[in-house]
């Protein structure tokens, strides 16, 4: 087993640097369930709001008719006894395949462009904010996205009923848009989601984070790097300080680099 000390944590990241869902049930039903779930675990908010613009005709229709259809559900999960990675692909409609999940995928530039490019992996994202869900319904409805699911929701609930061993890939981008210190308790990487994360995801599996604060990088780094489950990928400090191709772009890494602000690219292996 190779866990970096935090020797050589600095030394790479340098002290220099900066579904099946029951039909008549709503979209709108499932992030109240979820928000209470929530409540009862103590899972401090770590997203903004909700709802941006109000929803068009067309787009309340995405979310009252396509949204509960390939919504995955935590308590059917584990009503349906969803053992292992083979069961949750079979509940998503794809057999045999791996499962990938995204956690904060904003206005879903990422999700959907490896759903495009990864037709084979069911690939399950999570995000509250309501104009981000819109915008990957309408990806999904014009076609080619079966494979994609979505929970319209803070993640955790859902991150709790996932069985062991079951996810093989795990992004989470640029999820925390509040640099400020006392925003800092409410940020997601942390020890305990850094443990459920473990707990969730299969030997061998990638994890890639990325942030554009630079005192979050470093917290979340020594957090990852704690956990003996997690190895950092990285050789040298190009391979966090440049976005691999194989990882697009999304909406908030563009304002990032705009705004003049260094971005953080992590991969980490799971062990
Ligand atoms: C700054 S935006 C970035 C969105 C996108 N990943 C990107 O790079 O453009 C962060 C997103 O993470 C979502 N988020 C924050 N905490 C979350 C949580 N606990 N579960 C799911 N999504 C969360 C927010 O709602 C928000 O849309």
């Amino acid at each position: 087993m190779n866990t970096p000390s935090a020797g050589s944590v600095e030394s790479k990241f340098g002290h220099s640097e900066e579904g099946s869902h029951d039909q008549e049930r709503t979209g709108l039903d499932c992030v109240q369930e979820m928000s209470d779930a929530r409540a009862e675990n103590n899972d401090l908010r770590s997203f903004g709001r909700r709802r941006g613009r109000k929803a068009t005709l067309r787009q309340r229709a995405l979310l009252d008719e396509l949204l509960p259809r390939v919504t995955i559900d935590p308590d059917r999960l584990t009503a349906s006894g969803v053992h292992d990675s083979t069961d949750l692909a079979a509940l998503c409609g794809s057999p045999g395949s791996q499962v990938w999940l995204e956690i904060g995928f904003g206005g879903g530039e990422h999700l959907i462009w490896q759903a495009r490019n990864n037709p084979h992996v069911v690939i399950i994202g999570s995000e509250p904010f309501e104009d981000g869900i819109v915008k990957v319904l309408t990806a999904i409805e014009s076609g080619g996205l079966d494979h994609v699911r979505l929970f319209a929701d803070d993640v955790r609930p859902l991150l709790r009923t996932m069985p062991d061993a079951s996810i093989s890939s795990e992004f989470i981008l640029f999820h925390d848009p509040k640099p400020k210190r006392r925003h800092q308790k409410r940020r997601l990487i942390g020890p305990a989601l850094i443990a459920e994360l473990a707990r969730v995801m299969r030997d061998g599996a990638q994890l890639r984070f990325a942030t554009d604060i630079g005192d979050y990088a470093r917290t979340s780094l020594l957090a990852l790097n704690e956990n003996v489950n997690f190895e950092w990928c990285a050789k040298r400090p190009i391979d966090w300080r440049e976005r691999p191709t194989d990882w697009p772009p999304t909406r908030y890494e563009q304002k990032a680099i705009r705004e003049g602000r260094r971005r953080y690219y992590f991969q980490f292996r799971r062990i």
